[in-house]
């Protein structure tokens, strides 16, 4: 009974929490954003070969590095402020095949895993396969930071970054590999897979052009905060150009002087 997994619980326990954190932060219209955790490790042999629940689903690329591992999925069309109230009605753990081409759901009731699958497995699989200990994916809609990649100069990774650093010394700290970009793709697509682990070589946040922001990591609160961070920035950056004048940001002497401070 997977209910009886208290590790396994905390961790699903953990979406839930971040899931209404989203959804009360207005980052979670309808069904926007999602989620995917690796639990492999959490589980037990026997767990782990649970029957599945529904015939065996192809993945559109062969997930080499992920083969026997199980994630905590969200739902596809769930919203975020249910799956903070029932996470195993709007998710549910998959398994991926022992050949890496397909995958199976396997607890705890037939949810099917969001349509950015693509996206999320194949950000995973990267991950393992270059020794990253990131095990977590979150994908949401935080509309400040969405509003920026509608400023054609928000495209460029540099300025865009840079100009978030310098709001406040967090963000630089906190964000410490910066934020990588890719321009508009259609959801759900394996080129937008593509695009966004390119990005992954350099940083651990991403911005899909006017669509949403994506982080990885060892722990979904970690990944909750580095969004939560930007989007604290670009509200300072929005409020001072509301205010009628254009930031000053931190100088790039201060900003030099964090890396040393902590160790960057
Ligand atoms: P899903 O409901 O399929 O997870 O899609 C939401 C989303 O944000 C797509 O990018
Ligand atoms: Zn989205």
């Amino acid at each position: 009974m997977i209910r009886d997994n208290k590790e396994l619980m905390a961790e699903v326990g953990r979406v839930a929490e971040v899931a209404g954190y989203l959804w009360t932060k207005g980052w979670a219209e309808r069904n926007g954003g999602n989620i995917s955790v690796n639990v492999t490790h959490l589980m037990s042999e026997d767990e782990k070969a649970l029957p599945a629940l529904a015939a065996p689903i192809a993945l559109p690329a062969e997930m080499a590095a992920l083969k026997g591992h199980v994630f905590f999925v969200t739902g596809t069309g769930k919203r975020m402020r249910y799956v903070a109230q029932a996470p195993f009605e709007n998710g549910s753990l998959i398994r991926i095949s022992a050949d890496g081409m397909s995958y199976e759901i396997i607890a705890e009731k037939p949810i099917p895993p969001t349509s950015e699958l693509p996206s999320h497995l194949s950000m995973h699989n990267y991950l393992r396969s270059n020794g990253r200990d990131s095990r977590i994916v979150l994908h949401t809609h935080p509309t400040d930071l969405i509003g920026l990649t509608h400023g054609p100069k928000f495209l460029d990774s540099e300025y865009l970054t840079r100009t978030l650093w310098a709001m406040i010394p967090e963000c630089r700290i906190i964000v410490p590999k910066g934020i990588g970009i890719v321009r508009y793709e259609i959801p759900g697509t394996m080129d937008l897979a593509r695009a966004t682990i390119k990005q992954l070589e350099k940083h651990d946040v991403v911005f899909w052009e006017k669509h949403g922001i994506l982080a990885v990591g060892e722990d979904l609160i970690e990944c909750f905060d580095a969004i939560d961070t930007l989007s604290k920035s670009a509200q300072i950056y929005f409020s001072a150009r509301m205010a009628g004048f254009e930031p000053e940001g931190m100088t790039d002497a201060q900003l030099d002087g964090l890396v040393d401070a902590f160790n960057l």
